[in-house]
């Protein structure tokens, strides 16, 4: 990675709206560190597929949840930065990584309600803040939301209120990062066709049905409806957008 390219480093992105994210932003002219939890082949053909587009990419093994983890894994990526750029550096963070609940109030086990605080909040929260000192000013943080962080829909009250969370949390980092010119913005994406929740908005016809009639563009969304939208965020273009908060649902529940 030479110094003048700009880095971006993707939680999850080995698979759905990650591996997008980091596509569209190799194709903006950045390189790119993707993370992933398992999936470690996923997540090499997804460098393989930057790497052929021009751009440096790399791989690391990260569990969002593992917050004890996270100076190693900074260390880890600054080591392999400071060695092929002479920079410890990223310039954006995108905060992408994570799983679904779905489970009405009644069934919801604290164990459940921890997992998704500690996927979707508390992770987002210290892997910010582990990075901030190697985040270069004029920057910026992309967190990634939900469109059941607007409204509200059966099953989703822990998931869509955590993710309410992490879009106020991403108006406090652009208050306090702004003296950095680091920007902080949330894109919110709408039912999307990836694995997923089990894969249910893409292999659940019924629910796909349900999706695309509340949809004012008429279809579930695609990856490829999202990944240019967070991508669009780490360009100069984009340096204007500060703390907002940007649904990518093709008009779900207008
Ligand atoms: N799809 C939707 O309808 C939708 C809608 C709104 C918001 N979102 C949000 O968009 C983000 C991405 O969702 P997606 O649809 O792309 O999901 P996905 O296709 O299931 O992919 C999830 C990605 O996150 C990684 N991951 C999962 N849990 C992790 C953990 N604990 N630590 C680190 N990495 C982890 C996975 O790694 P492995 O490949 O190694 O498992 C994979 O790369 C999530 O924050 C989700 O809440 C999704």
């Amino acid at each position: 990675m030479d110094t003048q390219t700009k880095i971006a480093l993707v939680t999850g992105g080995s698979r759905g709206l990650g591996k997008n994210s980091a596509l569209k932003i190799a194709q903006k002219g950045l390189d790119v560190i993707i993370t992933y939890r398992s999936n470690k082949e996923e997540a090499d053909k997804v460098v393989e597929e930057i790497q052929a587009l021009g751009r440096k990419a790399v791989a690391y093994q990260l569990d969002t949840k593992d917050v004890k983890s996270f100076d190693a894994f900074v260390k880890t990526v600054g080591d392999h930065l400071e060695e092929n750029t002479g920079s410890r550096n990223i310039d954006f963070l995108v905060n992408n990584a994570g799983t679904a609940l779905y489970a009405p109030i009644s069934d919801v086990t604290e164990e459940q309600l921890d997992d998704v605080i500690d996927i979707h909040f508390k992770g987002v929260f210290f892997l910010t803040q582990k990075f901030l000192p190697f985040v270069n000013d004029g920057g910026g943080i992309v967190n990634v939301s939900s469109g059941l962080a607007r409204f509200a829909l059966p099953g989703s009250s822990v998931y869509g209120s955590i993710k309410a969370g992490v879009e106020m949390l991403t108006k406090y980092m652009a208050k306090e990062l702004g003296s950095r010119k680091i920007k902080a913005n949330v894109v919110a994406p709408g039912a999307i066709e990836t694995d997923f929740g089990g894969g249910r908005t893409r292999d659940d016809k019924q629910m796909n049905d349900i999706i695309s009639s509340v949809t004012a563009l008429g279809r579930a969304g695609l990856p490829d409806d999202i990944g240019g939208v967070v991508a669009f965020l780490c360009t100069e273009d984009a340096r204007w957008i500060n703390g907002q908060r940007i649904e990518a649902s093709g008009g779900m529940f207008l």
